[in-house]
């Protein structure tokens, strides 16, 4: 063909192309920003539209415009894996054969890892199975601070300090996010406890409010910049938080400038006036408790369905902020389903399982090992035994709507079985036992008629087995049951249930190498602590859990984890149970401890916990250099580094989180005696050593003034605190800020 046709022939091709492109409509044009199809797409949407895609059509998902092929959106609980599908319009499976998944390690687990990287591999996981299930929005991570050891939801978040929770949430929704599902980051804001969870009041000064309770929540927005938001169940300032001027239009819009979507939690609208003015987007779950039961087909009587459609029809109310909401739902309907360029997801996979895996074996804490129990070493032992239904117990089921249908999960006892082998003898005895319970999500299931527990026979028989062992795993802790690690209720005492300590106890009368892991998501109190040379926390693991504690126990992995939380000793010396305002009166709970929570509060009454939070021990030693700093003295512009060193100063490889703590040495409100503001996780062969070093600016000295409404830093001394833990200050440095 010759060059003057080929040429006639390109230009009718790209005037064939830009007309083709004239022809589709702004809001599907690819080429264009998703601002400008947002409103196109907006536009165009009649007011019957508008309102379909405030809530919800179904249990979990919400209407698109079929007219406009604006695609419907599809949430799907939840933080640690992706629930199994749930009826259209019922509270149980949907018996579906393609949708069991990996479970990954519970929050706690995550945060106890104090990595990062491993946050960001966490979310790129659990977002590549929502991707592939076709969620594009999934609800988690939850962030809400460990304020009392009874709250049946800690396992599901990040710990006892904002900062720890801030620097963890963000890599995980940006994981999440990658895939273009998005992250939903809750419960928005104060749930601290499950008692009265739908109503009660949270009264709490402003200065726990922005020290405390929102700075993981701010990150999630600001940084991870999450593009959705769930609100909480309970009240702040006698308003729901799913509709609260203050928290979702102040603070959450209008200060941290969040463009998401406020998704309510499931039954957590109550008003369709206040759901209009007071910032909710999408109301989901209405007349259900979010967890087992629920009004039928009642989607079109949603608070933000016809009786909304009605007041703008009356012209009562104006469709200004039905437009904000649509434009936040479009926009995160272009960030996900919409996204042409978004990658298609993957579910069960040995990569995810095995991710897994890592995230538990850097998230397991060594609480204690006197003498060197751990690790076991199977040139040496050949009688193990394993005592304890949490040895074989599913936990990966339960607990409320984090429960999932996983594809596999192995038990800490097969782990230990597959890891050992024929290297040594390994038995197993219940020791204990717990009430079984019924199924979640089953339909019409139905609690188990309850066999008594004879706890003495089981710990008699434990007890005998022990007499020959060479080492005695005890796999306890808490479960899935109500009042345990469990949503919709609380735990009712710090102390192991099902008569565990009195197991422990009489084990390590009859054998000296007793080790106790623990599963669980909570803080437990320990009255045998010192009859038991070995203690390992290993949360709840997931998919891998076994094969992770075995690891763990027999040395493959070196212990990494630290605790996002206090271990108190007794209930009395957390501060929400020592000033007394827990669970509070059915109406109103009120947070006295104000911003001493957790290790806070230990410093200030200069108790010693049974583990404070940031400990965990390692198999090998590492030992701290004398911290120095850049200056001494810094004007408020400054940053000032400090340096320490660390070395490892066993015989084996390692990783150590090194943490900084600031402490303003005087205020002119009370503060803490030390705050988490740094931490760093160091991995070190053994003998080497590393310099670390912590730059900080004047926002790691401020604190919140609630007399003036704003942070503020001052002029004065100061001191920086580099430890192994809270509770293990290895090198202070003092500097002034002028
Ligand atoms: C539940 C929970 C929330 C969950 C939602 C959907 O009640 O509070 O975390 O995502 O309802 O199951």
């Amino acid at each position: 063909m010759n060059l003057r046709l080929m040429s006639i022939t390109g230009c009718l091709f790209l005037l064939g192309v830009v007309k083709a492109q004239q022809n589709i409509p702004v809001y599907l044009d690819t080429s264009r920003s998703i601002e400008e199809r947002v409103e196109d797409a907006l536009s165009r949407m009649t007011v019957e539209e508008k309102v379909a895609i405030t809530h919800a059509q179904s249990k979990f998902s919400s209407a698109g415009v079929p007219r406009l092929g604006i695609p419907e959106n599809w949430a799907s609980d939840g933080p640690h894996g992706i629930r199994a599908e749930v009826m259209w319009d019922e509270w149980y499976g949907a018996n579906w054969t393609n949708d069991s998944c990996i479970a990954f390690p519970a929050l706690t687990c995550l945060a106890a890892s104090w990595n990062p990287e491993v946050s960001y591999l966490y979310g790129k996981s659990i977002g590549e199975e929502a991707r592939y299930r076709n969620k594009n929005i999934l609800l988690g991570p939850g962030v809400n601070i460990y304020r009392t050891p009874l709250n049946g939801r800690n396992f599901e978040y990040m710990g006892e300090d904002p900062y720890l929770a801030s620097v963890m949430v963000v890599p995980y929704i940006k994981g999440v996010q990658s895939n273009g599902v998005a992250a939903c980051v809750k419960h928005y804001a104060l749930n601290n406890q499950e008692i009265d969870r739908d109503h009660v009041n949270v009264n709490v000064d402003d200065r726990a409010l922005y020290e405390i309770y929102l700075p993981a929540f701010k990150a999630a927005v600001q940084e991870g910049k999450a593009w959705a938001i769930m609100g909480s169940y309970n009240k702040y300032k006698g308003e729901h938080c799913c509709h609260n001027q203050y928290l979702l239009n102040d603070i959450l819009k209008r200060d941290w400038g969040f463009d998401g979507v406020v998704v309510s939690d499931w039954g957590g609208t109550h008003d369709t006036k206040e759901a209009i003015y007071n910032g909710l987007d999408m109301e989901f779950g209405s007349w259900t408790n979010g967890l087992d039961w629920g009004a039928s087909n009642a989607y079109d009587n949603y608070f933000l369905a016809n009786p909304y459609l009605k007041l703008l029809k009356s012209g009562e109310v104006t469709e200004k902020e039905l437009n904000d909401k649509v434009r936040r739902i479009l926009r995160l309907v272009y960030r996900t389903n919409m996204d042409h360029n978004r990658p298609y997801g993957s579910f069960g996979t040995k990569e995810h399982a095995l991710a897994g895996r890592q995230i538990a074996e850097e998230g397991i804490v060594l609480l204690k090992n006197d003498r060197n129990v751990l690790p076991v070493n199977l040139n040496k032992v050949k009688k193990i035994l394993v005592v304890g239904e949490n040895a074989v117990k599913k936990m990966t089921v339960g607990g409320g709507s984090s429960s999932l249908k996983a594809k596999y999960e192995v038990s800490p006892l097969a782990g230990i079985q597959s890891r050992v082998g024929k290297d040594a003898e390994v038995t197993y005895v219940q020791g204990y036992a717990s009430p079984a319970v019924k199924e979640q999500d089953v339909k019409d299931a139905k609690v188990p008629e309850q066999e008594k527990i004879d706890y003495a026979a089981l710990r008699e028989e434990a007890v005998k087995a022990a007499k020959g062992a060479d080492v005695v795993f005890v796999v306890g802790g808490l479960n899935k049951n109500d009042n345990q690690d469990c949503e919709g209720d609380d735990r009712k005492s710090l102390g192991l249930p099902y008569e565990q300590d009195e197991l422990i106890a009489a084990l390590s009368k009859v054998n000296p190498n007793v080790v106790v892991v623990l599963v669980t998501g909570n803080a437990v109190a320990m009255p045998w602590i010192k009859n038991v040379p070995s203690v390992v926390e290993a949360w709840y693991g997931g998919t891998e859990a076994g094969n992770a504690i075995a690891s763990i126990l027999f040395g493959d992995v070196n212990p990494s984890g630290k605790l996002p939380f206090t271990f108190p000793v007794k209930l009395e010396d957390n501060s929400a149970h020592a000033l007394g305002e827990y669970p509070g009166d059915g109406e109103n709970v009120t947070y006295k401890e104000g911003i001493f929570v957790g290790y806070r509060w230990a410093d200030k009454q200069k108790s010693k916990p049974l583990f404070p939070f940031g400990h965990g021990l390692s198999y090998t030693t590492f030992d701290y250099g004398k911290a120095v700093a850049d200056k001494k003295v810094i004007s408020k512009d400054d940053q000032i580094t400090f340096t320490v060193t660390l070395s490892n100063v066993g015989n084996r490889p390692g990783a150590e989180t090194v943490q900084l703590y600031i402490g303003d040495k005087k205020s002119s409100l009370p503060r803490p005696v030390k705050e988490l503001k740094g931490f760093k996780k160091v991995y070190l062969t053994a003998g080497e050593q590393k310099e670390v070093s912590f730059t900080i600016d004047k926002e790691a000295l401020s604190f919140y003034d609630d007399t003036k409404g704003q942070w503020v830093v001052e002029p004065g001394k100061f001191e920086a605190y580099i430890g192994a833990s809270s509770g293990d200050i290895r090198s202070t440095v003092g500097f002034e800020l002028k």
